[in-house]
């Protein structure tokens, strides 16, 4: 037994030591396990639009069932084009600047493992996304954190550039932002970007929400930015703007350069996203801008609904500006039969929640990189019918009952 223990050990990669399995999917399973209420998992519980489903199965039954170019299939990388010149203004040529692969999440650590060596280093904000500490480990990178300060999430641009070093090869940047629901403004964009001019780096940036704004906040892509162009790596996806998480296709947009070194990578990972759905993806980045006003309303209104049922049992939420959750923080919220009348930390509240209440969420701790800093806080996500988000709210409730 103990020659078999040692030899686990053997075939334990340094790289994979130091993270743990996704907090967020491990919450998945305690709802599933409590029958509770799934607030953790930023998936969409309602349909996705029903021309693009079925345009997925006109595809299957076309054949189109083999792989198309390990880069993406050239109709989707020409509507990923006209997306961002409709949109932004933006020229990206689909043939040697658009990388289609499998979801944003393929495509952040693609093109991380494409440009950082061992010993590099990454700036991050926190609260993060956690994807992105795995991601720079598993390129050997170092993190800086700059701290998101609430309860705008602001940062200190004195922090920012004391992050900075000559060693400092890129910044991530996720905005509209989870977990905080931030939109970077456009003074906050220079500030970042003229640090990367300053000191050579790239952006990479998470745009997966860019359609998900509210009360006028408006999305600025980085490589908008001058002089910004050449050195941001956009990443982005399906998942979040036509409610089709479990598709996995996404891409990135960067320079030739960077883009031909990504698309190595990505062709060695995954050869390439799902032929067929790639397909549909046509015609999801064809809707009009009528489809982006709507989605962005609609959620507008389950913010509503959720800030409602969250703020009537007592926790103080931040509200978001963008994307589909809210922190909050229970610090406010009592437990009775207890001798400090409150709970230990975000993880005995969450348990709390899941076991008593039948709602799970996320602790916020997961999203920092000491845990204590996010250990008053939990975040809810909202992208759910609102069937399920009265169904929460009704067991929410019962906090206020105890
Ligand atoms: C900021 C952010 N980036 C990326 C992802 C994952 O995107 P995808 O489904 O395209 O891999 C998520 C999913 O929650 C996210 O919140």
């Amino acid at each position: 037994m103990s020659s078999t223990l040692a030899a686990r050990a053997r075939f334990r990669s340094r790289r994979t030591l130091h993270f743990t399995e996704s907090v967020i999917r491990e919450m998945t399973r305690l709802a599933l396990q409590h029958n509770a209420t799934n607030l953790a998992q930023g998936f969409p519980d309602f349909p996705a639009p029903a021309e693009l489903k079925q345009a997925a199965a006109d595809a299957i039954a076309a054949d189109v069932n083999q792989y198309a170019i390990t880069w993406g299939a050239q109709p989707l990388r020409r509507a990923i084009a006209a997306k961002y010149r409709r949109t932004y203004g933006l020229e990206f040529d689909p043939e040697t600047e658009i990388t289609v692969c499998c979801g944003a999440t393929e495509g952040m650590i693609a093109s991380l493992l494409a440009v950082i060596d061992p010993g590099d280093e990454i700036i991050q904000f926190e609260p993060f996304y956690e994807n992105y500490g795995p991601d720079s480990q598993l390129c050997g990178a170092e993190v800086r954190y700059v701290t998101l300060h609430a309860p705008d999430w602001n940062f200190d641009p004195d922090e920012l550039r004391r992050a900075f070093s000559p060693r400092t090869k890129a910044i991530i940047l996720n905005s509209p932002n989870n977990p905080t629901g931030k939109v970077f403004s456009r003074a906050e964009l220079e500030c970042i970007a003229s640090l990367c001019q300053e000191f050579d780096a790239l952006a990479v940036t998470d745009e997966i929400y860019e359609h998900i704004l509210y009360d006028g906040a408006v999305h600025i892509p980085m490589a908008s930015l001058p002089g910004m162009r050449e050195r941001t790596i956009l990443v982005n996806s399906m998942s979040k703007t036509y409610a089709v998480t479990g598709w996995r296709v996404g891409w990135v947009l960067a320079p030739p350069d960077l883009a031909s070194s990504i698309r190595k990578v990505h062709d060695f990972l995954t050869v390439g996203a799902a032929a067929p759905l790639q397909q549909a993806g046509v015609l999801a980045l064809s809707f009009g801008d009528e489809y982006y006003a709507r989605l962005a309303a609609d959620y507008a209104g389950r913010r509503a609904h959720i800030l409602d049922t969250l703020t009537r049992v007592g926790l103080h939420c931040f509200v978001p500006k963008g994307a589909y959750y809210v922190m909050s923080n229970f610090s406010t919220i009592k437990l009775a039969n207890s001798p400090t009348n409150s709970f230990e930390d975000d993880l005995t509240f969450v348990k709390y929640l899941a076991e008593r209440i039948g709602v799970a969420a996320v602790p916020g701790s997961s999203f920092y990189s000491h845990r204590g800093r996010g250990s008053k806080y939990v975040r809810f996500c909202f992208c759910k019918k609102y069937e399920t988000l009265e169904l929460a709210r009704r067991q929410l409730l019962k906090l206020e009952e105890r």
